[in-house]
């Protein structure tokens, strides 16, 4: 037995059913944007003013989740990530009832049925009068997070934020996510900045008022990151760029919360005075703020020295590929870099768990529909990134408590809109009902649960 699996043996963490879940997000598959009393957010005003495809109806998951439910009940998964929206709770500093209602009956109707909710605070639908790059969002999210950890009693997983590093370099920089700015890095760091703020006042908010009386609730963050691997792993320079291409990207956050309470030396030596200070109470209040590492993760690139400037990462080694690609252009599918990155995550901060908080796999929306279900490059996705995830358990003491699919539904892939297929179930976006077809890779995974829980 691995010493990770002894570890969490013996503190209790292993007498916690290992979570076997999907994950989704409150834009991406309810829909009823108008309903109940929820006012716009930034992605609603962002697609409409674009003339986007959008989320206003998405998989309508909003009047659907109960028969959603019913099928992550049959397939045997035992938790399931849903995000809050924001403005469907709120509108400005009021509460609305309609819209916290939802969230408790959806909650409710998962523990009915045995599922334990994992509930994202912020899956990036900013409510339209904050911006993340005023300091005022801080408090504002922490009144939000407050709201909602005295509404949902009985939730045991949280977390606060979902990969800050996208929606601040999307949304503030590269200006492909909401709000759609496009603009120099400063904006992306503010954002980081009052995000990691945002984070850790939750995180206090939540220790301070509900945990004496919530025994074995926590909360954590999801961190979004690839796997950055030198092209020549004996290459000093490629050793080099890739750690701090890590730091860039995972260390940003995860170094303040997990790390050090501060940025990591490679975040501050590439942005310089453009990278806000944090105060030392701050640093104090961001440090160890998680109960878990939350992570996202997808995929894999090569880092190049010899090639500088923008173009230093490939996804092609000696005339080959890194893996296949899938419906994303980004995504490649690299089964041992999961490995590499859970171990990595491990050895540089050593967190007490992980949960992956997001995985999975798209395909291009085809019309032809049967493809679309029988997917078994979905099936092998699955079969290699957790045959992986397994070596890091077992051979690299990687103390890994939960495995979330990402994502339980066909749904608004964000500004690539319904062109890619991330579900583990088909949605029919054509039909006003949007029919559930359940994939063979939902099948597959629900079979390999079942064999999984008989092991225990
Ligand atoms: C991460 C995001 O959290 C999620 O919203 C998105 O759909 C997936 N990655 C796939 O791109």
């Amino acid at each position: 037995m691995s010493r990770a699996i002894k570890k969490l043996q013996s503190d209790g963490t292993l007498n916690q059913p290992f979570m076997w879940g999907t994950a989704t997000a409150a834009y991406q598959v309810e829909g009823a944007w108008k309903e109940g009393g929820r006012s716009p957010s930034h992605w609603d005003t962002f697609t409409h003013n674009k003339g986007m495809e959008n989320g206003d109806v998405a998989c309508d998951f909003y009047h659907k989740y109960p028969e959603d439910i019913q099928l992550m009940k049959q397939l045997g998964f035992t938790h399931f990530r849903y995000s809050i929206s924001w403005s469907r709770v709120m509108n400005g500093e009021l509460r609305n009832e309609q819209g916290i209602q939802f969230y408790r009956d959806l909650t409710q109707e998962l523990l009915r049925n045995n599922i334990e909710p994992v509930v994202t605070l912020y899956h990036w639908d900013l409510p339209d009068q904050y911006d993340w790059r005023d300091e005022n969002v801080v408090n504002a999210f922490a009144e939000f997070a407050d709201l909602m950890f005295s509404e949902l009693t009985d939730v045991k997983h949280w977390i606060t934020l979902n990969e800050p590093w996208v929606f601040c370099a999307l949304g503030y920089h590269y200006g492909l996510h909401a709000p759609g700015t496009e603009g120099p890095e400063t904006g992306m760091l503010q954002c980081g900045h009052n995000a990691l703020k945002a984070h850790a006042r939750a995180y206090g908010v939540f220790k301070e008022r509900y945990d004496p009386h919530r025994p074995g609730a926590k909360v954590g963050i999801a961190l979004s990151s690839h796997w950055f691997e030198p092209l020549e792993p004996s290459n000093a320079a490629d050793q080099e760029l890739s750690e701090k291409k890590r730091d860039l990207m995972l260390g940003w956050f995860a170094e303040p919360v997990y790390g050090s309470g501060d940025y990591p030396p490679n975040v501050k030596s590439h942005y310089g005075d453009q990278l806000p200070v944090f105060s030392e109470a701050e640093k104090a209040m961001i440090k160890g703020s998680s109960d878990f590492f939350g992570l996202n993760h997808y995929t894999s690139v090569y880092v190049d020295s010899t090639r500088g400037g923008g173009s230093d990462e490939t996804r092609i080694k000696h005339g080959a590929p890194i893996g296949a690609l899938a419906g994303s252009e980004w995504l490649y599918v690299v089964p041992w870099g999961f490995n590499r990155i859970l171990t990595y995550i491990k050895t540089r901060w050593d967190p007490k768990a992980i949960v992956v908080t997001e995985n999975g796999m798209s395909d291009a929306d085809t019309s032809d529909v049967t493809s679309l279900v029988n997917d078994y490059s979905r099936i092998a996705f699955f079969e290699g990134y957790l045959t992986e995830m397994a070596k890091a358990i077992l051979h690299n003491d990687v103390p890994l408590v939960g495995y979330l699919a990402w994502s339980l539904l066909d749904n608004f892939e964000w500004e690539d809109g319904y062109a890619e297929r991330f579900g583990l179930i088909y949605v029919d976006f054509n039909d006003p009902g949007r029919r559930r077809v359940v994939k063979q890779s939902a099948e597959y995974l629900g079979g390999l649960i079942a064999q999984a829980e008989l092991c225990r």
